[in-house]
């Protein structure tokens, strides 16, 4: 299936590795050039040296840190100087702080702020930068990566929940602003989908007991996922949020 979008140029944020780096992956398949934006210089340029080789895409690695605005504008910079602007962009964040914990015993500042600005003032930073230059092209996907924690809190999670339904909130306006202009907007949720810091973090032989699939998520599905909703078929999808997480929220909805 073709899905309408090759040479189209994608921004992928927060992706030398784990889900972002699929993501990327999966969207070079289909023939999208790419901007990948993180900080660890030596893997965002051997992803983008082995990316480029594989797909026979354009791949133009640009480091910098989310949260400072400077180094969203020198992602914007070089991205309208090498490709004349974006198509798509994906919003991928870094991980809350860890070790993760209830709310109440959630007791130190800068682990607020730090959840606070590594999650939701990244994403506000790189959308309301980026979404105007789709909006200027007149055609536009953004997709956000959150977690399935926005529909169904997790224990321990909040510095997650928080500030990802804040992100849920920003996408949503963002959506309705832009929903004339030709740019869609959504968020995809996710849970247990085995990555390297997914293996750092929890004991995962215990968490699949409770995925009613019975198994962990592959980055692969998560990144169809999103590359779907980059594609040309994805246009009347807008404001949503869809999960992958193996049916493990209880939720009707
Ligand atoms: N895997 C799951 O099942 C799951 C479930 C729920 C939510 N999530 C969320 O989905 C996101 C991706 O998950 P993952 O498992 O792939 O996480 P991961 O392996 O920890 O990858 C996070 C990526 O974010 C980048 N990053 C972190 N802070 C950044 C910043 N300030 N600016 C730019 N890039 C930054 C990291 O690269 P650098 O260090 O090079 O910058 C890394 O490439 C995370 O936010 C995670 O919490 C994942």
């Amino acid at each position: 299936m073709d899905l309408g979008i090759a040479g189209k140029l994608a921004i992928v944020t927060a992706c030398s590795g784990g889900l972002g780096d699929a993501v990327a992956r999966s969207l070079a398949a289909e023939g999208v050039h790419l901007a990948l934006f993180a900080r660890s210089e030596a893997r965002l340029r051997a992803n983008a040296v082995e990316i480029q080789r594989r797909y026979n895409v354009r791949v133009v690695p640009v480091v910098g840190d989310m949260r400072s605005r400077d180094d969203v504008e020198n992602l914007v910079a070089i991205v309208e100087r090498e490709f004349g602007g974006p198509d798509i962009l994906v919003l991928n964040t870094g991980r809350p702080p860890l070790p993760t914990r209830d709310v109440l015993e959630e007791t130190d500042d800068d682990r607020w702020e730090q959840a606070y600005r590594t999650q939701l003032w990244a994403a506000i930073l790189v959308a309301r930068r980026v979404t105007p230059l789709l909006v200027r092209r007149g055609w536009g996907r953004v997709i956000a990566i959150t977690s399935a924690s926005v529909k169904q809190p997790m224990p321990n999670h909040g510095l997650s929940t928080i500030f990802r339904a804040g992100v849920t909130g920003l996408m949503k306006h963002i959506a309705n602003e832009v929903a004339s202009k030709g740019v869609t907007v959504n968020t995809v949720c996710p849970a247990s989908i085995v990555t390297d810091s997914l293996e750092r973090t929890y004991d995962l032989s215990e968490r699949v007991k409770h995925i009613p699939v019975g198994r962990l998520g592959r980055p692969e599905e998560l990144a169809a996922t999103v590359t779907f909703l980059a594609s040309e078929y994805a246009g009347f999808i807008t404001g949503t949020s869809i999960h992958v997480e193996g049916g493990m929220v209880a939720s009707l909805l």
